[in-house]
């Protein structure tokens, strides 16, 4: 069943074109209007939100932290994300204006099950992003958007997340559309860019020869650091709980402008740095802004190991290690620099010798507090 992998989620690594590609599927028309029939809620209703939560734990927190800078580019309705375990103990406010996201693969995890009856008994709306059908959140939301990534079983969350990011993407435009906030047009490129989302993964998994070879040298290191800006942070922070979780390996995700603030004076020599550069085609000075943060750590010594937009020659100088991914808008870049980062982890914790499906101390689904 593991297809042919060494583990599942190896297996589910590689089924990310299809987990990307069947969650778009059947959610627009070739005008490029987006199609959520199936979210019933009452487009009028839609149109009064004027906040968005987000609500999720893990990793699923994360795709809900890429899924902020999308949204708020796109709808201009402000948009939170906590993590829900947070969120249902402190006196949050809603109220019927609120839409509630939560994101969840299980459908089943109790703190974000019980965030959501909480922020649904304050009258707020609350949609459901999940991958399992039929499950608890869902059942308790207004209204569900189901990822179609298929079932998961390796308890570090792969396919879900990249599925999680699509499937709030889609909403995400959804909204914008309900409320005319962008052209049509431009919703039109977004998701054109969108379908070609899964054969560009599919180039990511097909040239990951050096980068494993690159972990499975490294699997004495003790500390591993990753650094991202705007939608690049939660890769980081993802990247960071993958090694974390299945290597066992201390890691930790920054966002790469507080740098200063603290952390790089954790930078000594050979100290293992991974960064999430930015499209040099988008915002320009956040990628110039992260190619300094290349050369402050490398200054000081440390092994920078870069995952950069393909043409990105600006990185090389800096980089021990650069994987080039293809091409894409910025906002749609997690979809493809999460890949290296998973096989990255995967790799490492083969090279030692886990148990890459079931790590210890964690369960796939977190039915308690
Ligand atoms: C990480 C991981 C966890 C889950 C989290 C939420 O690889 O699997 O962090 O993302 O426990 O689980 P769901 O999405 O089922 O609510």
């Amino acid at each position: 069943e593991k297809g042919g992998f060494p583990s599942f989620m190896e297996k589910e690594i590689h089924d990310q074109p299809a987990a990307v590609h069947d969650t778009l599927l059947g959610r627009s028309d070739p005008r490029g209007r987006l199609i959520l029939d199936e979210l019933r809620i009452d487009p009028a209703e839609l149109k009064q939100v004027n906040k968005i939560i987000v609500l999720a734990c893990g990793t699923a927190a994360y795709a809900g932290m890429v899924a902020k800078y999308a949204i708020e580019n796109w709808c201009r309705i402000p948009t939170e994300v906590e993590l829900a375990h947070e969120f249902r103990y402190r006196d949050p406010i809603v109220d019927k204006n609120t839409l509630v996201v939560s994101i969840s693969q299980s459908g089943e995890t109790m703190d974000t099950l019980m965030a959501v009856r909480y922020a649904r008994e304050q009258g707020a709306k609350t949609v459901s992003i999940c991958n399992t059908n039929g499950s608890t959140i869902p059942r308790e939301s207004d209204a569900v958007l189901y990822t179609h990534a298929g079932p998961e079983i390796a308890v570090a969350s792969t396919k879900a997340f990249l599925a999680q990011i699509t499937a709030a993407y889609l909403l995400g435009l959804y909204l914008a559309q309900l409320r005319g906030n962008i052209f049509s047009g431009q919703i039109k490129d977004v998701l054109a860019d969108l379908n070609k989302i899964p054969e560009k993964i599919q180039t990511v998994l097909d040239t990951t020869g050096p980068l494993r070879e690159l972990a499975r040298s490294m699997k004495d290191e003790k500390s591993v650091l990753f650094l991202g800006r705007n939608v690049g942070y939660p890769v980081a922070l993802e990247g960071a709980l993958k090694l974390k979780e299945i290597a066992y390996l201390h890691a930790e995700g920054f966002a790469a402008g507080e740098l200063k603030h603290g952390p790089i004076a954790l930078i000594d020599a050979g100290q293992p740095v991974f960064v999430v550069v930015p499209s040099p085609r988008g915002r320009d000075s956040l990628h110039s802004k992260v190619v300094s943060n290349i050369q402050e750590v490398r200054a000081r010594g440390a092994r920078t190991l870069v995952i950069a937009e393909e043409g990105d020659e600006a990185v090389r100088e800096y980089a021990e290690h650069v994987v080039y991914v293809p091409e894409t808008p910025p906002l749609l870049m997690p979809l493809l620099t999460t890949v290296p980062l998973q096989i990255f982890a995967a790799e490492l914790a083969a090279a030692k010798g886990f148990d890459v499906d079931q790590p210890r101390n964690l369960a796939k689904s977190v039915t308690v507090e």
